[in-house]
């Protein structure tokens, strides 16, 4: 039965129906659905608006309809939405008294209220893998603190790195995003129950109690907003989307970092694939899924945010496709934060190999630069002086690390014997004690302020 169709005289066509049905997909919410109407249906007896007896009946019915979904022996089917559904079911389960729990709402503050419901429970579910995430991120970093890497700008070797330093990074990175979603949830949690189709009700509706019994922390100031306001939505989205853009650049570093040519990391066979014609090949197809994965996520903001583009006050049909991107979203983040992370903790990290690596390329000229820079030559003379001797290394096959005392002084006399300790990877790394730089010191701090503030999510 259709909630609406009182006023038409012939019913709608087959397809019109198909086209229009939402429940393929909106049965994902039907427990939050189940909880704003236990939550309204209780308003409604504890005000005077049904009977109290009425009310109860009504809440049982709806618990025993929550049961039997979860349970599995109610398939959701047959209705145009999760709202008609639970709706029809509690009326044919109830009978005649089912038909008040829609006094006093509408299907636009209903939905505008599930929705929320829903953004809320899976903003607690993301924050929390990320934190475990974070956490493994933290614990990697605290055992590698005397492992150095190269760094790179331009992907082009800049300075050696420490790499708990470059963990520390990423976990920057995914803790802005559990502190962007933190903060997104406060806009999320504000309740349009009560709003009813656009202009709120004229029954004398007690919207403070079904915010309580719902946790919402506050109330819509107005209902023609409230019911076609999905900024929380776009928020939600851009806040998933800046988790697989970080993730996406960590599945980039790591497809680099454990090809042949670097070599930094290996892949557990467990999370690697083969080639079905190169009997050699160990591909690694779960970063680069996760980095194709991205693309979908930006997709899913970037197209509802054309849907809302022009959209009339205030409800409008267009905002049923409000879902489908926020369900894919959600799950395409849930998967890849998980699988990434169960794949990382089995990563091995070639030390040796990332500490050979950081000296190469003339990794340390910065610190001949610093070098000399420090005794007085103006940092510009001390670039160009540095790039004379790396032009010199070039010509003859040299590393920096390779030259004499002699071949320092030939280009300047101002070169001690003390400049052949600052060209070495270690040292390079350890120097930079800036806070927030790559010394072993500055990365331990740097990973005692991340601690805290992880501390903040439990
Ligand atoms: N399935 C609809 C949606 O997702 C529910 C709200 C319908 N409201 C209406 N006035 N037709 O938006």
């Amino acid at each position: 039965m259709k909630l609406w169709e009182g006023r038409f005289d012939a019913p709608t066509a087959a397809d019109a129906d198909a086209f229009n049905e939402s429940l393929s997909f909106d049965k994902k919410l039907y427990r939050v659905d189940i909880t704003a109407s236990i939550a309204h249906a209780t308003m409604l007896g504890e005000t005077g608006i049904i009977p109290k007896e009425d009310s109860e009946r009504i809440q049982e019915g709806l618990k025993g309809i929550l049961k039997d979904i979860d349970e599995g022996t109610l398939p959701v089917e047959g209705a145009e939405d999760i709202h008609s559904f639970v709706e029809n079911t509690l009326v044919s389960r109830i009978g005649e008294v089912g038909k008040k729990l829609h006094t006093a709402r509408s299907r636009n503050d209903q939905v505008a209220t599930d929705l929320r419901l829903y953004i809320r429970g899976s903003i607690d579910r993301i924050i929390s893998l990320l934190h475990a995430f974070v956490t493994t991120l933290t614990m990697t970093a605290h055992e590698h603190i005397k492992c150095i890497l190269p760094g790179y700008t331009h992907l082009r070797k800049a300075q050696p790195v420490n790499f708990a330093q470059y963990l520390n990074a990423y976990s920057e990175m995914f803790l802005r995003d559990m502190e962007r979603l933190e903060d997104c949830r406060k806009r999320v949690n504000v309740m349009p129950l009560g709003s009813a189709a656009l202009a709120g009700t004229s029954f004398p509706i007690d919207r403070e109690l079904t915010k309580k019994l719902l946790k919402f922390d506050e109330i819509s100031n107005c209902s023609i907003d409230a019911v076609s306001d999905r900024d929380f939505v776009a928020e939600y989205l851009f806040c998933l989307t800046g988790v697989m853009l970080h993730l996406s650049r960590l599945c980039e570093d790591t497809i680099l970092y454990t090809s042949d040519e670097f070599g930094f990391w290996e892949i557990s066979d467990a999370y690697s694939t083969g080639s079905s014609i190169m009997p050699q090949k160990k591909n690694p197809d779960i970063p680069e899924l996760i980095r194709g994965k991205c693309g979908r996520v930006i997709g899913d903001l970037t197209g509802f945010l054309a849907t809302m583009k022009a959209l009339p006050l205030a409800y409008d049909k267009d905002l049923q496709e409000d879902k489908e991107p926020v369900f894919d979203a959600e799950k395409t983040v849930c998967d890849c934060v998980s699988v990434f992370h169960a794949m990382f903790k089995g990563m091995k990290f070639n030390s040796e190999a990332m500490y050979n690596a950081a000296g190469l390329g003339f990794s340390t000229a910065t610190d001949v630069a610093d070098y000399l820079s420090k005794k007085g030559v103006p940092f510009r003379d001390a670039h160009a002086i540095t790039g004379k001797i790396v032009r010199y290394c070039i010509e003859r096959g040299k590393a920096l690390n390779e030259l004499s005392l002699k071949e320092f002084q030939d280009v300047s006399d101002v070169f001690e014997r003390d400049v052949t300790g600052v060209v070495l990877a270690r040292t390079s790394a350890e120097a930079r004690n800036s806070v927030g730089g790559s010394s072993q010191q500055a990365a331990r701090k740097a990973l005692i302020r991340i601690r805290n503030r992880l501390k903040h999510f439990g």
